[in-house]
């Protein structure tokens, strides 16, 4: 399936109605059982990625489960772990991602956050807990629902956290309020490692560990395209962002991020027999609603073209790029939140979380050329479509 019919498909899903998850007795992340000092992390096949890296990355393609104190809100996302020592993780907690959230409601009542790290889920649990659905939305009742049948799950040895029965290797424990370790740097989806520092993370405290007989722990490689961030994440991004778009009324075809771009370019193309005519306030006010959306808080560039450029096809995407859009239509929009993770930001603009985000307008400006002047396509697909559909039709009769 092309990229944007997979994005098309996937934007559906946070409209699905949601299937909690069916609790089982046992699964096979329950075919042994660690407690204690029997647990040692650092004998795990956890590999030292990039050069650079700040340590071994014992997560980079499993979930973190964790939940609202009041256990209502379920989260399941992909987010990176160092390991610390024989049963301490550095987890990466960012305040505006869901985890963020729910670590801070454990905070405001001065307990420590139960959590599941579950390393080798089943893929379709990978894609989903990295989409970026709405806050307060249970990947795990979603996931249900997209495949209209529960996913099965088991309590953890530890906490009240349910994981999928089917996982790999389950590490359980509690997220330290105030402990902190360091973390980083890693090599990440922009291609790059900034070497040298580390910060300061909560430290992940393992209380149990579960697994498979024989288990496999899946990796990403995080960096230079293409690695999981960018197909997994991009897609799942691109579908959350059209699912707004579509919502709001916009005359979207294809949306795609093109793996090359490392999840930095968010491509959209509109129908050319759209109503609207000012082209500048159409992709000014699309733009606009991508950097409002939650899968759009990652992005920090929008490409709005029409809809007979694929935005998958990055040549096509070039071309366009390069004769369509006029430097006088490209909007900068200055002092937006930015996610800190975007390659090209100064050290001030990433502690900040603040910089500028921009929306290349590439709508064809052919229009404004007085009829019988405009530019048509100077290839095949510039002859008028009747004409087209004849050659085609008669290609065999023409004798090739
Ligand atoms: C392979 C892969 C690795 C990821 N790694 C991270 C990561 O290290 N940190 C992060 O913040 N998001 C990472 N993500 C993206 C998040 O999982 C995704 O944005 C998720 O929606 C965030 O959680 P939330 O929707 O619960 O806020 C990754 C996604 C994928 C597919």
């Amino acid at each position: 399936m092309a990229g944007p019919k997979l994005v098309e498909e996937w934007s559906g899903l946070p409209d699905v109605t949601p299937i909690p998850p069916r609790q089982v007795e046992t699964g096979a992340c329950k075919e042994n059982k660690l407690s204690g000092e029997e647990i040692d992390l650092t004998k795990l096949p956890i590999p030292w990625i990039h050069y650079g890296d700040g340590g071994r990355y014992i997560n980079t393609y499993g979930i973190f489960i964790a939940a609202t104190p009041d256990g209502k809100w379920v989260n399941w996302a992909i987010s990176r772990a160092m390991l610390d020592g024989p049963r301490t993780i550095a987890g990466v907690v960012i305040p505006t991602q869901d985890m963020g959230k729910i670590y801070a409601q454990w905070k405001e009542i001065g307990k420590e956050m139960p959590f599941a790290l579950c390393l080798g889920v089943d893929p379709a649990i990978a894609m989903i807990a990295g989409y970026p659905l709405p806050s307060g939305m249970n990947e795990g009742e979603y996931m249900g629902g997209w495949y209209q049948e529960p996913v099965d799950v088991v309590k953890c040895e530890t906490n009240d956290l349910l994981v999928p029965a089917s996982t790999e290797i389950v590490i359980e424990g509690l997220a330290s309020l105030d402990e902190k370790v360091p973390e980083g740097p890693m090599g990440e989806y922009g291609g790059y490692v900034w070497c040298g520092k580390s910060q300061q993370v909560p430290c992940f405290k393992v209380t149990a560990m579960t697994h498979r007989d024989d288990p496999i722990m899946p990796l990403c490689v995080a960096g230079v395209p293409t690695e999981e961030n960018h197909t997994n994440w991009g897609i799942s991004i691109a579908a959350s962002i059209q699912n707004v778009l579509r919502r709001q009324g916009f005359p979207v075809k294809e949306c795609f991020i093109p793996m090359e771009s490392a999840a930095h370019w968010f491509v959209v193309s509109v129908d050319r027999n759209r109503e609207e005519t000012d082209d500048d306030a159409l992709a000014l006010a699309i733009g606009k609603a991508v950097f409002a959306s939650k899968g759009g808080s990652y992005i920090p560039k929008v490409i709005v073209v029409d809809d007979d450029v694929d935005p998958s096809n990055i040549g096509q995407l070039v071309w366009a790029i390069a004769t369509r859009h006029h430097p006088d239509r490209r909007v900068a929009i200055p002092d937006q939140y930015i996610f800190p993770l975007v390659a090209y930001l100064s050290q001030e603009e990433k502690k900040d979380a603040v910089s500028t985000r921009v929306i290349y307008n590439c709508l064809t400006p052919f229009h404004t050329w007085p009829e019988g002047r405009r530019p048509v396509e100077a290839s095949f697909r510039g002859y008028p479509e009747e004409l087209q559909k004849k050659v085609l039709d008669n290609w065999k009769e023409y004798g090739f």
